[in-house]
């Protein structure tokens, strides 16, 4: 389920001097977007999908209710077709309307079960996508890398790219679900000294066979698939190739981040519990910092091998790291990807700084889904009902929103 805190987001606003002030909120849970006009800062889930904007009065109560299309701040986002995207041999597709959802994992990521309605024998999947233009680039890598990472025991496996209904266009994508929760949230379970060995395994598959780097080796990225006793590494939205033919603007290979040093904190924030350092900005993170000080194990954290064990892996492991960090190493299976294609262009017309007409053409990666069905368009619906309500009355969707009766 959504946690609280992380349903509402806004990415832009108006505030105007004098006010009132206007939000664009992002409502994660039901998927929309609303305006919020107020001087408070009251929003409400029990709002019908006409209304696109609320006016709030001083004590949190509704003025107005705007139904009309104008005040709709929803984008459209141009969604890449089959057509202009190469996959990989062997990567299947399936549609947003063949899955069925069964819980809010995060922003953007949903836990599904396919196909629809088959219960018990249905495939649970974890479907990242993006409903904002905003998250295209990170998608578009995050995608391009896991599907191309070939098979390996400690990482989720990728299992199909998710496609629309409407026109075939690319969404999302989703990868095995692996129950139990990550590690920062069930912290019930003894931390095996194998499955650190497991981590350093994936992590050095990672950047040095295949010349990534994830950037975000945490607890909370890392799950375990208990059937095989495997640590299972998820989350490549930081991830970055360590040598790249562009430049992007969602991937950057930062040393400051390198996975040498996430396994080296993880361990240690999970052996003890301290995530104080973990807490200050990458730079200040320093490696040997974490190496020097004394790890107290958390009494509530279970071990199958006293602390020193740990630590001696992680000293050998590094140690191991800056002789091969050194060479240059076989780069024959270095992922790659193509640059995002794209999107059809626009022209603006305007006038110079002397009025004179002129025109200048952008990429257009999103317009206002008002514009797009004025003009007779098709726009995806991403609206889905608050997940509160699925609980309380027992009703199912689908990923595109829509409610089932299985
Ligand atoms: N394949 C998976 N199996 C089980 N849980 C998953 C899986 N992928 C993600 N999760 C859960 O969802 C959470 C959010 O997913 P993640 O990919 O890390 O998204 P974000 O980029 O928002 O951090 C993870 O912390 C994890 O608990
Ligand atoms: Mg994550």
């Amino acid at each position: 389920m959504l946690n609280d805190d992380s349903k509402y987001f806004s990415l832009s606003g108006d505030m105007p001097i004098g006010g009132p002030t206007t939000w664009h909120v992002t409502d994660w849970d039901q998927r929309r977007i609303i305006s919020v006009t107020m001087d408070g800062d009251r929003y409400s889930s029990e709002l019908p999908l006409s209304v696109y904007r609320i006016y709030v009065s001083d004590n949190g109560e509704i003025i107005t209710k705007f139904t009309d299309a104008k005040d709709d701040q929803t984008s459209y986002v141009h969604y890449l077709s089959l057509r202009d995207v190469v996959l990989p041999d062997g990567v299947r597709t399936i549609r947003r309307d063949e899955l069925e959802e069964l819980d809010r994992l995060g922003p953007d990521t949903d836990l599904i079960a396919y196909p629809p309605c088959a219960n018990e024998s249905a495939k649970k999947v974890v479907f990242k996508y993006y409903f904002l233009w905003q998250y295209a680039p990170m998608f578009w890598k995050e995608m391009n890398l896991w599907m191309r990472l070939p098979r390996h025991p400690n990482i989720a496996p990728f299992d199909s790219v998710v496609i629309d209904e409407l026109e075939g266009r690319i969404i999302g994508f989703v990868v095995d679900y692996i129950p139990g929760g990550n590690l920062e949230e069930n912290t019930s379970r003894v931390f095996k000294l194998d499955w650190l060995r497991q981590l350093i395994r994936a992590v050095d598959d990672l950047n040095l066979r295949y010349g990534i780097s994830h950037q975000d080796i945490a607890p909370r990225n890392l799950l375990v698939d208990e059937s095989t006793d495997s640590i299972m590494l998820c989350d490549f939205n930081y991830a970055a190739r360590m040598k790249r033919p562009t430049q992007d603007e969602s991937e950057s290979y930062i040393k400051e981040r390198n996975d040498v040093k996430g396994v080296v904190f993880t361990a240690y924030e999970i052996i003890t519990r301290d995530d104080s350092l973990r807490m200050k900005p990458h730079e200040e993170q320093i490696l040997e910092s974490v190496e020097q000080i004394k790890w107290e194990k958390h009494p509530a954290v279970k071990l199958d091998y006293p602390v020193e064990a740990y630590r001696e892996v992680l000293r050998e492991w590094q140690k191991k790291r800056k002789a091969a960090d050194l060479t240059n190493g076989d780069t024959s299976k270095w992922i790659h990807w193509p640059p995002r294609p794209k999107p059809p262009k626009k022209t603006i017309q305007t006038t110079d700084m002397l009025g004179n007409p002129t025109s200048f053409t952008i990429d257009e990666w999103s317009e206002r889904r008002q514009d797009v069905l004025a003009r007779g368009g098709k726009v995806l619906n991403w609206e889905r009902p608050p997940q509160q309500r699925l609980l309380d009355e027992g009703i199912r969707v689908l990923a595109t929103g829509e409610i089932i009766n299985c």
